[in-house]
């Protein structure tokens, strides 16, 4: 039960008959190493006890948004960013409702849509409540954005019917969470990861830009941390939040990502150069706009960018240095020509053609290094990130 050791939970009880049980599962939350803040509906305060919560928790519950006391000590967005899991146990068909659609009209809604912690839901309710077309379509929506669902069992309800419906046990809900938290194997690591494009100035309104998202480097970064690593996220400009526990430093041009790496170099265990650095910046940065001349074209002088990560390859006593290649053909052959190129220890190479990887949620990766060759397959980034981090600390093969 390792896998909960100090994890930061809110516990969100909701409305349903299911919520007695939750001074269990919270109990059993605390046992397995997480620290638990319960937060109540309205309704649930009706089916528990604040108090009994508060005792095996040792933090007073939480259920106003409007409450001055609480806010004053840990504010509604503090709390947010504090969780690293939500847990929803029991959620009622009416909190699933209200979390597909974004309302914010309680505590726990409104948290569920500040956090960024994992969403965990696990729903409790009548088999007829479960089955309507409402609660499975809302349900299908949170699946997607990401949410991950502890499914009702089948068995007596309170309701009187043997359906499906009911919680899962407690037990069975702790077992489920701490299954799904990844082993710590980068604990101690320091890792330093490149993401998203680089922007080479024209002029004061004009740049050279590309369609990197900086969801890889982002989704790499995550998992690292979620690893158990210290991690530096060296982003271009991108539309992503900063990561919570990620110590992310924003760069605009090829040349200032190159300085802060080589501030950030020394002692790293890994460097992943996720970012889509330019190779080129324009010679001299214009410091007014340029006008149209003429009906003539324009013809921008460009110069070569030094090579981030074969600056990173060169360096002495250095840890294990992963290059991206980002190919429109012969995806494996470019890749194994840079890798020796380089001279990294790996390569992580995509296909970008026809518009693929970019901006996209899902890629198709390969992993080569000088003994393999391994396709890892077509997948959401956050999983491959998973992936890439077991096979380079060599606990997958
Ligand atoms: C005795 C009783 C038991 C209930 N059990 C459930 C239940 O198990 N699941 C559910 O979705 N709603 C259940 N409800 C209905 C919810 O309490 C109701 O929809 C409420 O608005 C939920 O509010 P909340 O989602 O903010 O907690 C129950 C209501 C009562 C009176």
């Amino acid at each position: 039960m390792t896998m909960l050791v100090a994890k930061n939970i809110i516990l969100g009880i909701t409305g349903g008959i299911a919520a007695y049980k939750t001074v269990d599962l919270a109990r059993k939350l605390v046992q397995a190493g997480a620290s638990v803040q319960c937060v109540l509906t309205e309704s649930a305060a009706q089916f528990v006890s604040p108090l009994a919560l508060q005792a095996v928790t040792g933090l007073a519950v939480r259920s106003a948004l409007f409450d001055t006391d609480a806010e004053a000590a840990m504010g509604h967005i503090e709390l947010a960013r504090w969780a690293d899991i939500l847990l929803i146990a029991p959620a009622t068909a009416n909190t699933l409702a209200k979390l597909a659609h974004g309302l914010a009209d309680d505590l726990l809604a409104t948290l569920a849509l500040a956090t960024k912690a994992e969403l965990v839901i696990a729903p409790a309710m009548n088999g007829d409540m479960w089955r309507h077309p409402a609660t499975q379509t809302n349900l299908a929506l949170l699946q997607q954005r990401g949410a991950r669902l502890i499914e009702p069992a089948s068995g007596s309800l309170a309701c009187g019917e043997v359906d499906v419906g009911r919680m899962q046990e407690p037990q069975d809900i702790v077992n489920a969470l701490a299954q799904s938290q990844p082993e710590p194997i980068l604990a101690g690591k320091r890792v330093l990861i490149t993401a998203g494009p680089t922007f080479e100035d024209i002029d004061p309104v004009r740049f050279i830009g590309n369609r990197s998202s900086g969801k890889m480097g982002y989704a790499l970064a995550q998992a690292a941390r979620d690893m158990g690593a210290e991690v530096v996220l060296i982003s271009g400009p991108t539309a992503l939040p900063d990561p919570q526990g990620i110590n992310t430093i924003r760069v605009r041009s090829a040349l200032q990502m190159l300085q802060v790496v080589q501030s950030h170099f020394t002692g790293t265990d890994f460097m992943v150069a996720a970012a889509a650095v330019a190779d080129y910046r324009v010679e001299r940065i214009a410091s007014n706009k340029l006008k149209k001349q003429g009906d003539g074209g324009l013809t921008l002088n460009l110069v070569q960018n030094q090579d981030i990560v074969a600056w990173a390859a060169e360096q002495p006593n250095r840890g294990k240095v992963i290059a991206f290649a980002a190919e429109t053909d012969d995806v494996l052959a470019n890749a194994q020509a840079k890798l020796v190129r380089k001279g990294v220890d790996a390569v992580l190479a995509n296909s970008v053609a026809n518009g693929a990887a970019f901006e996209q949620d899902m890629n198709h990766l390969w992993l080569i290094t000088p003994q393999q060759q391994q396709d890892l397959g077509i997948a959401t980034k956050q999983h491959l990130a998973f992936v890439i981090w077991q096979m380079l600390s060599g606990q997958r093969s």
